[in-house]
């Protein structure tokens, strides 16, 4: 009898942890940008519930954004509450990207988000008006990070032949967890 129970604990306990799942839940997010190229910025994150949270994005972009490049950079907050550079760092040629002539994986990550969520879902340029609409990380798209506080930074550059201008900036602060779900009733 008790190795029955013991049984039927355990295998609950191991139920439970292939239950669990990682999920990178959105805090808050910051943009900044140089304002001769952007105007009428917003962008808010909206919780809808303890496991998800979503952002909601609009500017308008007074000079068109031509070859846009992307420097992409992770942050883990330590424990004395610092963020600290965590592994990835990379620059990142949009237009290359979405032409399907670059494969760097960050840029694969972020034109999949873009065509997802933004209306910027199209090859370069980009000009006018741009929103982005209920956009959310999802746990497929990433590597499993350690569970932790995350930045997650997003400088954008237009480039040409001769200039590199500063866009704007955008800082995702993100927590990866387990997603918390309901307990579920024991059966008896
Ligand atoms: C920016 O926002 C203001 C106020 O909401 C609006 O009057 C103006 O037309 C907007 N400009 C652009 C370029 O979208
Ligand atoms: C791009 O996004 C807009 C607005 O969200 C949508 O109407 C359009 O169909 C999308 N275009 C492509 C090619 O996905
Ligand atoms: C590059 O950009 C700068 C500033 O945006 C502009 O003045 C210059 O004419 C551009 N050069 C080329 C070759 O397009
Ligand atoms: C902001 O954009 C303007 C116009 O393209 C450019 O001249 C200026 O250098 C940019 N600012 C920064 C900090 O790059």
């Amino acid at each position: 009898m008790l190795f029955t129970w013991l049984v039927l604990l355990s295998s609950c306990f191991i139920w439970q942890m292939t239950e669990t799942q990682l999920i990178y839940r959105l805090n808050k997010i910051e943009c900044q940008v140089n304002q001769s190229r952007v105007s009428n910025v917003s962008c808010h994150v909206k919780a809808i519930n303890w496991n998800m949270a979503v952002v909601n994005m609009d500017c308008f972009m007074i000079v068109p954004l031509i070859k846009p490049v992307v420097r992409v950079q992770v942050f883990w907050k330590d424990y004395s509450n610092q963020y600290k550079p965590f592994l990835v760092d990379v620059t990142v040629n949009l237009c290359e990207v979405i032409e399907r002539r670059n494969f760097i994986p960050y840029g694969v990550i972020i034109w999949k988000l873009f065509k997802r969520f933004t209306n910027a879902n199209h090859s370069c340029p980009f000009s006018g008006q741009l929103t982005a609409r209920d956009g959310y990380l999802e746990t497929s798209l990433l590597p499993p990070f350690p569970q932790g506080l995350y930045l997650i930074s997003l400088v954008f550059m237009d480039t040409n032949s001769t200039n590199k201008d500063y866009v704007g900036t955008m800082k995702f602060f993100l927590q990866v967890m387990e997603q918390i779900k309901r307990k579920k009733k024991p059966r008896s």
